[in-house]
């Protein structure tokens, strides 16, 4: 069977890591021994290793997940879903990757002829402080039916609580009590304030396991909520999450004989966490996530926060950034080919993309399109994404490939898993706690005090 995630570097191309970069086995030995740790739990965070086997425990989730889905497109034509970071970045960036901008400003999933939605609209809300956009969004939906989600696994996240607010009071003075069945809170299966608020209210509830922290998060009822009622197909995004974590725990052992750069090259998460550090400690100070394929922009916002909130502590980690290409490479892409040799680059990239477009023929004036009348956009797009891989590499960027089989939700599934585990691992490496986030508390601090000055 053919794999539907490899993992290839370049320039070289087969496998074999970049010339100047030496001592690749110590390196490899010490991935071998951060993952070996997150696997025994005595790594540091490892009250929060609940990611780690969270493919297999999804699927107890399922059956309600999908009978609670069915209900709400019975229901409701919106689903407004409120929290921020962990709380709904891996929701959205999946939901990206196959849906279409809806009518009211959320995000749709079309049935196979492109046409109808199979769920509701979804509506990521709660992700900043400007109230007058949730102001805006209700006077659009107007008397339209809608169901809100509140994710929050602390239930104290203010961005989350003040646009919840505002949900709520909409729906209360719509349907009075009755409001109450219009909302689902994600949240601790026992402590927090909105745990306590769902009992006393009665809203319905789904739990965020207490060893999961909010940034791998999504393959839990944060994600799977959602995703499941926009129409999308969460057995096959867990399945492909299982696959990842077989081939995370899965090794050969040193007794069989094999070097720590066979084991490493064995292990995809654990090859590309020991790249990165590599890379890391060769000088390179940014990593920049990059895709041709417009549908994984969102992929890169949550690869984002993944690996800055794991990795940026006591002054270490790399700066992750991501670009859209082609788009990006008429902004970024001298800064890429030319400025300081700081960083290097990681494409993920589909092996079959599905769109079938080709360019439409000449309407008889000459322009450059011309060229390429009755070609594949997709064969375009991919001498695009190989022209740039040379010319980077020519550059002296090291360049990392995530190559998915294609686009459908068993790959996307295993990527998530890839990179959490990957993200573990080179957190471990760097000597962190990969699964806190104690430096997001200062800007909070500070906050309240500005707002009690006011
Ligand atoms: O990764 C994390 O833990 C954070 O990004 C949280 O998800 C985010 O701060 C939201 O927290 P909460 O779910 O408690 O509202």
């Amino acid at each position: 069977m053919q794999e539907s995630l490899n993992f290839k570097i370049h320039p070289d191309g087969n496998g074999d890591v970049s010339p100047g970069l030496t001592d690749l086995a110590a390196v490899a030995e010490r991935a071998i021994a951060a993952r070996r740790s997150l696997l025994t739990r005595e790594c540091a965070g490892a009250d929060f290793l609940g990611w780690i086997d969270l493919p297999v425990q999804a699927e107890e989730w399922v059956p309600e997940l999908l009978d609670l889905s069915l209900e709400l497109v019975e229901r409701v034509d919106h689903l407004i879903v409120v929290g921020i970071g962990g709380s709904y970045l891996g929701a959205r960036a999946i939901m990206e990757a196959f849906s279409t901008p809806g009518p009211y400003g959320g995000l749709i999933v079309l049935d196979q002829a492109g046409w109808e939605p199979v769920g509701p609209e979804i509506h990521f809300v709660g992700t900043h402080l400007a109230g007058h956009k949730i102001e805006q969004l209700l006077r659009r939906l107007g008397q339209r039916r809608f169901a809100v989600n509140v994710i929050s696994k602390s239930g104290t996240t203010l961005e989350t609580a003040l646009a919840f607010r505002m949900l709520r009071n909409a729906l209360e003075e719509r349907y009075g009590d009755d409001a109450n069945e219009y909302i689902i809170a994600t949240t601790d299966p026992e402590n927090g304030t909105l745990r306590e608020m769902a009992k006393r209210r009665g809203w319905r509830c789904l739990p965020i396991p207490p060893d999961v922290g909010g940034r791998f998060s999504v393959l839990s009822p944060v994600g799977l909520l959602p995703l499941a009622t926009a129409g999308l197909h969460i057995q096959a995004l867990i399945e492909g999450a299982q696959r990842g974590r077989e081939r995370f725990i899965n090794l050969w052992s040193a007794e069989t004989g094999r070097s720590a750069i066979e084991q490493m090259k064995e292990n995809p998460a654990l090859h590309y966490a020991a790249l990165r550090r590599y890379l890391g400690e060769d000088g390179k100070a940014i990593e920049v996530l990059a895709s041709f394929e417009p549908e994984l922009t969102c992929i890169g916002d949550w690869w984002v926060q993944l690996f800055g909130e794991s990795e940026g502590k006591d002054g270490k980690g790399l700066f992750p950034a991501s670009a859209a290409y082609s788009g990006d490479l008429h902004s970024l892409g001298q800064y890429m080919q030319d400025g300081p040799r700081h960083l290097f680059e990681t494409f993920i990239s589909i092996e079959r993309p599905t769109g079938k477009t080709k360019v439409p023929a000449s309407s008889g004036d000459s322009d450059p399109a011309d060229a390429f009348a009755g070609r594949p956009f997709n064969e375009i797009n991919r001498a695009a994404e190989l022209g740039t891989l040379r010319a980077h590499t020519n550059g002296g960027v090291p360049l990392l490939q995530i190559e998915l089989l294609r686009l459908d939700e068993i790959c996307l599934g295993e990527l998530i898993y890839f990179f959490e585990a990957a993200c573990a691992i080179s957190a471990l490496m760097l000597g962190v706690n990969p699964f806190d986030q104690p430096g997001v508390e200062a800007y909070k601090s500070e906050m309240r005090d500005q707002l009690n000055q006011g």
